[in-house]
């Protein structure tokens, strides 16, 4: 079944829905700093309120303990495991006894199942070096037992189509990129298109970050040629610097790289919907949005799950302060 990888972004990402329906959206009166000296607006008392709240009253780090009870109960939430569906049905529960309204997931058909499995790279020549290595997300594995090759290193698609098939047909392709910044160094992640054009037979990336302490990141990439694939891992900043120095001396380099990690076809999930239903104008929404699934190779603590919490936690103190808070001179008191 062929998914293009975008799909689990599209569809991953929004893993986590809120709807907040509340009469905001046309009365609402944000305070700009002119207008809170020239007045002291009753929203600015609102928002000076859910910043207290937030900050050192009942509300402060609440948004932290939600994160740590679902990362701690339940790690990674990879797309197709059980922990991800799990941490789904605590969170539907723990909304319903919050008493949001309208609690509810939505099926989410179709997405790519991919599964991590024995990642290896060893530089086997000039030396033995056992490189810290994490498979691309959505790669596809090596060859059964592996493969061992001359690797070339570059640092740009110009200098791989310079190097043309007569450097590159039969080897390993390392991209050591310099970091530009994320969208165009992850361009690298799916490198593994334009090396196999000129005969590659697996591609190793510096990881797409600005700093490492020798941790190799995964990531996403996808197959523009359904019949030419091969397998794309990350290595570490490091190391890719370290074989491209070696390359600048004029050592030859031969790297064993094995790949079990494959696509198992399609999987599906859920999105979580919760709502803080308004009295003035529920039909004026304000939605907020975070990718609850994760990674497998962390606890998804930042990616996204930080990005949840601080949206349960948005919510959350709107709903606690709800009855207490104004928004404008216009309108009534906030209400749900
Ligand atoms: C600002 O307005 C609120 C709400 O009316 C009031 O309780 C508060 O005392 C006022 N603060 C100042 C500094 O005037
Ligand atoms: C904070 O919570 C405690 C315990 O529920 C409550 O007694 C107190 O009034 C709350 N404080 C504020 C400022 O709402
Ligand atoms: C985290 O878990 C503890 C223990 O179950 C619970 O008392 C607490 O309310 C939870 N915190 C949040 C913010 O959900
Ligand atoms: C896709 O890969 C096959 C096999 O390597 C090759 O023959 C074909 O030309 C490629 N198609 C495109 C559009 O690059």
């Amino acid at each position: 079944m062929k998914v293009h990888w975008l799909t689990l972004i599209a569809v991953g990402v929004c893993a986590v829905f809120v709807v907040i329906g509340f009469f905001i959206g046309r009365s609402i009166d944000w305070p700009t700093e002119e207008k809170t000296k020239k007045e002291n607006s009753t929203a600015s008392w609102s928002v000076k309120k859910i910043v207290e709240y937030l900050t050192t009253g009942n509300g402060t780090g609440l948004g932290y303990d939600w994160l740590a009870n679902i990362t701690d109960a339940f790690g990674s939430r990879m797309v197709g495991s059980k922990a991800l569906e799990s941490a789904i049905d605590t969170v539907i529960s723990s909304l319903e006894k919050q008493g949001f309204d309208n609690v509810h997931s939505e099926p989410v058909l179709q997405m790519p199942y991919w599964k991590r499995g024995e990642e290896q790279a060893v530089l086997r020549k000039p030396r033995l070096h056992r490189m810290a290595v994490l498979g691309v997300g959505g790669t596809v594995p090596t060859k059964e037992g592996g493969l061992t090759a001359p690797a070339v290193v570059v640092r740009s698609f110009e200098e791989l189509e310079k190097l043309g098939r007569a450097k590159v047909q039969g080897s390993i392709v390392v991209f050591n990129q310099p970091w530009k910044d994320y969208g165009r160094s992850a361009a690298y992640r799916s490198g593994a298109n334009e090396a196999v054009k000129y005969g590659a037979l697996a591609t190793l990336i510096r990881s797409v970050t600005s700093f490492s302490v020798y941790s190799p990141h995964t990531g996403v990439m996808g197959y523009t040629n359904e019949s030419a694939k091969i397998a794309a891992a990350c290595i570490t900043v490091e190391d890719a610097q370290m074989l491209w120095r070696m390359q600048e001396r004029g050592e030859e380099l031969e790297i064993f790289v094995k790949i079990t990690s494959n696509s198992l076809g399609t999987t599906s999930s859920r999105n979580t919907v919760f709502e803080l239903k308004g009295t003035e104008h529920p039909e004026e929404i304000v939605l907020l949005s975070g990718h609850f699934d994760s990674w497998d190779v962390g606890e998804g603590a930042m990616d996204d799950g930080a990005g949840c919490a601080v949206m349960w936690q948005a919510v959350t103190a709107l709903k606690n302060l709800g009855r207490s808070l104004t928004f404008s001179q216009r309108s009534s008191k906030f209400d749900y």
